[in-house]
């Protein structure tokens, strides 16, 4: 359907092909002598209209009351121009296949029922809607553009590891691997007193899976490190995990799940070069959704968020302001609006201040701040001159707030080795990371970008739960 309705004249330039369509029906309206169904194929939001008359192959079907919304059909006909105002063209069907019926009394995407509360309770179905469907395409769109950014680039793809024992931000957010156990074993509880080895809770890691405590992986970046030191730039693009507990004011004390995170590692780099490719990524993928997601594009800008393409736009084109975090503080410090969390300097800026700082301070430009102090700051980042801060750079952005958290990597042992031991790291668990500094040490830097939340951030979507396609979050595993 997409290729007939996004041609050069919404398919009139077409008109007289013979075309079959397969798809599911929207709407199935019976007049006097003709009838009228909306069918829709997942390729964008615009239906197909068909038409047919009684005399049309399976037009039983339509008489036995069988095209509902939701059943499956084929329709075979000859594209004509239309006679109404809604479209330029529709299929004058010649023949109709009825391929899967669905219950209209049962059909859990009612026109009715569309909150999007209800519709994660039925995450199966909610890509049937126009706006999970165009969620779903410009999510597509934007891993595309991801690859090709950075293949265009040189960049080579490497697969970070699901499982570890390391836990890259020392933020304690992993969720425990360890009571993994082979699925073919009889009994799979997932209770820690059921793993093999285990009693009155103790664990006896010799016996367990892995031999040692091992958790989701939060991050890619320590790996994508190690290839960095060998094959220069690399990326990840892959699933991380994170038991967080949230306190912004929209996630309220709710534990979240991320989806996937893009990490490219950039080697013989420092913050400025990190912070430049972060910024030619960012505009890059932002133009590609504006030039080939259009319609679903204006989709969103009618009815999710208004304005949200002028404002895309004006982020794939204008440079993006920068601040030191001093700065960024001081800001804050000087703001009229009263902050739920107090500012001063030393404090992890919470959401509200993100958003202040890039929606009110700036206008809506991203905005990239630098040198944070390294007390709330990973062990990995290079130490600056001034020893309390550290190379850091995160690009804030409306209505987001954190959308890219990156840093230069400490590449000097000495330095990582004495920030491990004054956070309490244990350095045997990190043996081959601190390898990386012992045998050709580079400066190198890099950068995680949220993909659910750059999917929000071009689509206006307000939950991260609607921009992943079956979200993972308390008490909910089941689809
Ligand atoms: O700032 P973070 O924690 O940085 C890292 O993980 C580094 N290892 C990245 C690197 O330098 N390679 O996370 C990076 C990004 C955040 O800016 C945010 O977009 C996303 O990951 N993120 C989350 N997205 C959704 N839900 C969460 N709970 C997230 N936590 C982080
Ligand atoms: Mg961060």
């Amino acid at each position: 359907i997409a290729d007939v309705n996004g041609g050069p004249e919404q398919g009139l330039e077409r008109i007289g092909e013979r075309l079959s369509v397969r798809g599911w029906v929207r709407t199935c309206r019976m007049q006097r002598s003709i009838t009228f169904i909306e069918v829709n194929d997942g390729s964008c939001i615009s239906n197909l209209q068909c038409v047919m008359g009684s005399d049309v192959d399976g037009y039983d079907k339509v008489q036995s009351g069988l095209i509902t919304t939701g059943a499956s059909i084929f329709i075979d006909g000859v594209l004509v121009a239309s006679e109404g105002s809604k479209q330029k063209v529709e299929l004058k069907a010649t023949k109709l296949i009825l391929i899967g019926s669905s219950d209209p009394a049962t059909f859990p995407v009612q026109k009715k029922k569309t909150s999007r509360e209800y519709l994660r309770s039925v995450a199966h179905m909610r890509p049937r809607t126009n706006t999970f469907g165009a969620v779903s395409r410009v999510r597509n769109a934007l891993a595309y553009a991801t690859h090709k950014f950075f293949q265009d680039m040189g960049f080579v793809w490497v697969a970070s590891p699901i499982i570890t024992a390391s836990d890259c931000e020392g933020a304690g957010q992993q969720f425990c691997a360890t009571t993994l156990i082979p699925s073919s074993q009889e009994d799979t509880g997932c209770q820690i007193s059921k793993i093999p080895g285990t009693k009155d809770g103790s664990i006896d890691w010799s016996q367990d899976f892995f031999g040692k405590p091992a958790f989701l992986t939060v991050s890619g970046q320590l790996n994508a490190e190690a290839y960095a030191s060998a094959l220069c730039d690399v990326y990840t693009f892959g699933p991380t995990f994170r038991a967080e507990n949230s306190n912004t004011s929209r996630h309220l004390a709710e534990f979240w799940i991320i989806g996937a995170m893009i990490e490219p590692e950039l080697a013989f780099a420092n913050l400025n070069d990190d912070m430049a490719c972060a910024t030619a990524y960012l505009q890059y993928v932002l133009r590609y959704i504006l030039d080939n997601c259009k319609e679903d594009m204006e989709f969103f800008n009618n009815w999710i968020e208004k304005g949200i393409i002028a404002r895309l736009n004006n982020v794939a084109e204008k440079d993006f302001v920068q601040l030191t975090y001093t700065d960024a503080v001081n800001l804050l410090l000087k703001a009229k609006k009263k902050f739920q969390f107090p500012v001063k300097w030393g404090c992890d800026l919470q959401s509200e201040h993100e958003r202040y700082i890039t929606e009110e301070a700036f206008s809506g430009s991203p905005v990239i701040v630098t040198d944070y102090p390294k007390d709330i700051k990973a062990f990995y980042m290079r130490l600056n001159a001034d020893g309390k801060t550290v190379a850091a750079m995160d690009v804030l952005v409306p209505k987001v707030g954190e959308l890219i958290g990156g840093s230069q990597r400490e590449d000097r042992l000495e330095s990582l080795e004495s920030r491990m031991e004054e956070l309490g790291l244990n350095k045997e668990t990190y043996w081959w990371y601190l390898d990386l500094r012992r045998y050709g040490s580079v400066p190198h830097a890099g950068f995680g970008l949220g993909f659910e939340r750059l999917v929000q951030f071009a689509t206006g979507m307000d939950n991260i739960r609607d921009v992943i396609p079956f979200p993972r979050t308390p008490g909910s595993a089941e689809f």
